[in-house]
């Protein structure tokens, strides 16, 4: 029994470097996806888009959290929450807030 538990245990263990891996990987991909408008350094080209450069975290967040519920309507951006989970939404606004304003 115990053998059992700590061979969990350290399957557990060794499970969570490459679980932290694909984060990695799924954050990668949003960026590039958020990229195509906001720009890969968070600053827009569009006169319509936002820059999310140097934008507080929370705040980011949050507007993720409201287009995603369509509590604030957009269609493209709406499309993008709906396909996030929380945790890339935090990860997402951390990346972007510490990004310098320009
Ligand atoms: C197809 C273009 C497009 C893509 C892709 C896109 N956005 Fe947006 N985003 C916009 C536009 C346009 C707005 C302005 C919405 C409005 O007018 O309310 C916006 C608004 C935002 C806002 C609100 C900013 C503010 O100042 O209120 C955030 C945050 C945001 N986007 C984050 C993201 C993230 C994170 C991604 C990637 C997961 C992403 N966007 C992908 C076009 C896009």
């Amino acid at each position: 029994m115990r053998l059992l538990l700590l061979s969990c245990l350290a399957a557990t263990l060794a499970a969570a470097p490459s679980a932290q891996a694909l984060d990695r990987a799924k954050k990668q991909d949003l960026i590039v996806q958020c990229a195509a408008c906001h720009g890969a350094d968070g600053v827009a080209r569009d006169a319509e888009t936002p820059d999310l450069a140097g934008q507080h975290d929370v705040y980011i967040y949050r507007q993720l959290r409201a287009f995603s519920s369509g509590a604030r309507p957009h269609k493209e951006m709406r499309y993008m929450g709906r396909h996030m989970t929380d945790e890339e939404m935090q990860a997402i606004a951390s990346y972007y807030s510490g990004l310098p304003k320009q």
